[in-house]
């Protein structure tokens, strides 16, 4: 082994969770060996190979974590880190009355962070896009999806997606890109939604995929976004191209997106205030996630709440993600989502720790790689100052973390 991690208290989120709150099983006094970036032992030091002193005295690179708790790195598996300009006016507008949908019908909303990221080059959107991303880190996240969707044209859609690929290339970071061009309709298409759509899937699909760039196609199902039939056609070009699915879907009301969907395979289906009962059902007939997003809940002040207790019954996997974009959660804190999951849907804290670890993964389909502390697994890892697991969703603004390993290797915090 590489490198040995000692003196640990591990939370390895391995058992399913349970029903009485007390799933974590924390390991005490417990060892993580790495080899070539990945866990090759995990469990009490009394367990371990190397655990005996002869062993580990002369070893290359053993560490000693001074009882720190661990988990495994946070993965924030929605953001739209990547865009330029910020929407504090409509904030402004916004706490005058104007409703969120009547802002963005008026040409503002998300068309206007479109024109602000269409004049900016890929050097100043990696610079903005970094400072978002400084701020995840500190939260102990190591891996983060990011979607495109504020270009809309070809170029502008894939000048988002390599920088996406380029923050990726950080070895701190590891990066899972989505296709979002169908997020709203732009100007030049004003009226003509389905030529819009036909353009994503002859042109803007095909040449991400060409040039290797998106791991995913995102859609917006809405009112103000496209119909059902309109995403049934771009996942089904997704498809095609051999493209993972996931979808903005049951936001502010109640279209059937989710449900069509995860019987089309989607991963994950994200927002879902609305879903109503059949959509429960469907989620969980086709092993979809759900992916609560409490910040753009919080900052819209929607008061429709996700139907928790329906996905709990149907044992829907729950993921918590930031949604972090510049008009409805300009928040860059996993850690602030997993106390308004709390707060907000009432989810515990161990329901929050799996929001943003296993079932994080799962919404990004690397449940095999990441989001728990497994033998086999990528060595992602997060190291606390902390005593207990629930601090992680109880607690906002305190520097909690030590330290972040991404591929066996240590960033500090
Ligand atoms: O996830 N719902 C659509 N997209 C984003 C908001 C984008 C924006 O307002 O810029 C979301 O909330
Ligand atoms: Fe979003």
């Amino acid at each position: 082994m590489e490198r040995v991690l000692t003196n640990l208290r591990l939370v390895t989120l391995s058992s399913e969770t349970s029903a009485d709150n007390n799933g974590y099983q924390i390991i005490e006094d417990g060892m993580v060996g790495i080899t070539n970036g990945k866990i090759m032992f995990v469990g009490s030091a009394s367990d371990s190979p190397l655990a005996c002193h002869n062993d580990l005295h002369g070893h290359p690179d053993v560490i000693d974590c001074g009882n720190a708790l661990v988990t495994p790195g946070l993965i924030d598996c929605h953001t739209h880190l990547v865009f330029a300009g910020n929407r504090a006016n409509e904030f402004e507008q916004r706490l005058t009355g104007m409703p969120y949908e009547e802002i963005a019908k008026r040409g503002g909303g998300i068309i206007s962070t479109v024109q602000a990221t269409r004049e900016a080059t890929e050097d100043e959107l990696y610079q903005l896009a970094i400072k978002r991303l400084n701020g995840l880190k500190r939260d102990g996240v190591t891996t983060i999806e990011i979607k495109s969707g504020y270009g809309l044209t070809l170029d502008d859609e894939l000048k988002m997606l390599r920088v996406a690929r380029r923050i990726g290339d950080m070895p701190d970071i590891k990066v899972s890109t989505t296709l979002l061009a169908a997020h709203a309709v732009p100007p030049e298409y004003k009226n003509r939604a389905d030529d819009y759509i036909e353009y994503v899937c002859q042109h803007i699909i095909p040449a991400a995929v060409e040039q290797g760039l998106a791991d995913y196609v995102d859609v917006f199902c809405e009112g103000i976004g496209f119909s059902t039939q309109q995403c049934q056609r771009v996942f089904e070009t997704a498809k095609h191209y051999g493209l993972g699915i996931k979808g903005h879907t049951e936001q502010l009301s109640n279209l059937g997106g989710s449900a069509l969907a995860a019987r089309m395979g989607a991963t994950s289906v994200d927002h879902i205030e609305y879903l109503d009962l059949d959509g429960v059902a469907a989620l969980a007939a086709n092993n979809t996630v759900a992916t609560l997003l409490p910040g753009a809940y919080y900052f819209l002040r929607e008061t429709q709440r996700p139907p928790i207790e329906h996905l709990r019954k149907l044992q829907v996997p729950m993921a918590i993600s930031t949604d972090f974009n510049p008009g409805t959660s300009p928040i860059a804190s996993l850690r602030t989502m997993m106390n308004m999951a709390c707060t907000f849907f009432r989810l515990t804290p161990e329901e929050c720790l799996r929001g943003v670890t296993c079932n994080a993964a799962q919404a990004l389909g690397l449940e095999a790689s990441r989001g728990k502390i497994n033998v086999g697994m990528e060595a992602d890892l997060a190291l606390w100052d902390i005593d207990t697991p629930a601090e992680l969703s109880y607690r906002l603004g305190v520097p909690d973390l030590i330290a972040r390993i991404v591929d066996g290797e240590i960033f500090y915090a």
